[in-house]
């Protein structure tokens, strides 16, 4: 079985990825240093895979553990999910970020060039585009102005691997520009683990659904759209998850050096309205939200052409809206049985 190296593989999108993994017939093994997830999401994983992973707990800034990782186990391939994401966060701390984002992937490659291991998935953003000029935005529409350092560091890192595949290193790369991920496991053992008051429009409705906020805020409903709030591209993901599977698979094929972007998204825009009437269908509840002021630096409207996934890596997005905020729910539902 091909060994497949996950860093930050106990996370929200490494740990749908590592089940894709498992599935596909691949033997993932993991990295991470909990710095945004606990040990709960590998007693999940090895509820819905009936076996533990093998989990490596450490830094991957940490060259001697990621060489170690790499002596004890024979590598096909890497994805690397290991990053800080805090938007907000990377605008009070940017040192912090550039730090964690930046190295991490530079100890990577050194490490996988250093062990012969030449395949690599990246998780991008949907951020590197900014406000696009042209929607559906496609991966040929050039990148904006990061509006922050998190979105910077993800604009370097996918020149950095640009770059690093011009010098001609023996290397096939693929970065995934993510659009907005939402939903969970449909058996609720594994989900985004929410650590304090979240940021995000799913974790925030689910939480106010379940009565640990009081009411959601819809930032705007002013903007030049279809009811006034803002547009974004909800992925499912599972979906996602099986993004990454398709395009390990892609680059196990590829006989050359490589470098490649995919967005990964469903190709559809939804405005935070339809969000919030979808969560109330499949949740039979009503959710207290009231309409709020713009937030700074937020994006009008932004969703995916996914053309070039779709007939490339042969992957299409499988979960509608309904089904991503059915199983975010039932992972929050679930999440307070445990407490
Ligand atoms: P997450 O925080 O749930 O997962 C990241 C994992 O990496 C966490 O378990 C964290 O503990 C770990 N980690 C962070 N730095 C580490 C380090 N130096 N060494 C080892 N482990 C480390 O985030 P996620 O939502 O699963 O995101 C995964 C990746 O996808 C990130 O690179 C993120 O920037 C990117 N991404 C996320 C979104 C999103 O909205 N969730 C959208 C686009 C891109
Ligand atoms: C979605 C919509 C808000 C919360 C973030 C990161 C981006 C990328 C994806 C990693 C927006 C609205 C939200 C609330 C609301 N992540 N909203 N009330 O802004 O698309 O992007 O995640 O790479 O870098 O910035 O996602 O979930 O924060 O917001 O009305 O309480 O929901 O205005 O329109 P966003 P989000």
């Amino acid at each position: 079985m091909k060994k497949i190296l996950i860093t930050g593989g106990a996370g929200y999108i490494g740990s749908h990825t590592a089940v894709a993994l498992v599935v596909a017939g691949f033997e993932p093994v993991i990295v991470d240093n909990f710095s945004n997830s606990d040990h709960s999401a590998l007693n999940g994983l090895k509820r819905i895979l009936g076996k533990e992973l093998l989990c490596y707990e450490g830094d991957c800034n940490d060259r001697e553990l990621l060489q170690r990782i790499f002596k004890e186990n024979q590598f096909e391939g890497v994805i690397h999910f290991a990053a800080y994401k805090a938007v907000g966060e990377s605008t009070q701390f940017p040192l912090k970020y550039y730090s964690n984002n930046l190295f991490s992937l530079i100890v990577l490659l050194e490490t996988m060039a250093a062990f012969g291991v030449r395949d690599l998935v990246f998780s991008s953003s949907c951020t590197v585009y900014g406000q696009p000029d042209e929607l559906p935005v496609k991966e040929s529409t050039p990148r904006k102005e990061a509006e922050s350092p998190y979105g910077n560091t993800k604009k370097i890192c996918e020149d950095i691997l640009r770059d690093y595949i011009k010098s001609g290193v023996n290397s096939r790369i693929i970065s995934l520009r993510y659009f907005n991920p939402v939903g969970a496991h449909p058996s609720g053992e594994i989900g985004e683990l929410p650590l304090g008051v979240p940021n995000n429009l799913v974790p925030f409705i689910t939480q106010t659904a379940a009565g640990i906020r009081e009411k959601l805020t819809v930032f705007g409903n002013d903007y030049a759209t279809s009811d006034g709030s803002c547009v974004r591209d909800y992925i499912h993901v599972m979906d996602l998850a099986d993004a990454h599977v398709k395009a390990l698979e892609y680059l196990f094929k590829q006989k050359e050096n490589f470098y490649d972007l995919f967005n990964v998204g469903t190709g559809k825009g939804n405005t935070v309205l339809e969000v919030i009437q979808t969560f109330e269908k499949v949740s039979g509840r009503p959710l207290n939200y009231q309409i709020g002021p713009r937030r700074p630096g937020d994006i009008e409207k932004v969703w995916a052409n996914t053309d070039k996934i779709n007939t490339v890596l042969g992957w299409h997005a499988k979960y509608s809206l309904e089904d991503s905020l059915r199983d975010s729910w039932n992972w929050q539902q679930k999440l307070g049985e445990k407490e």
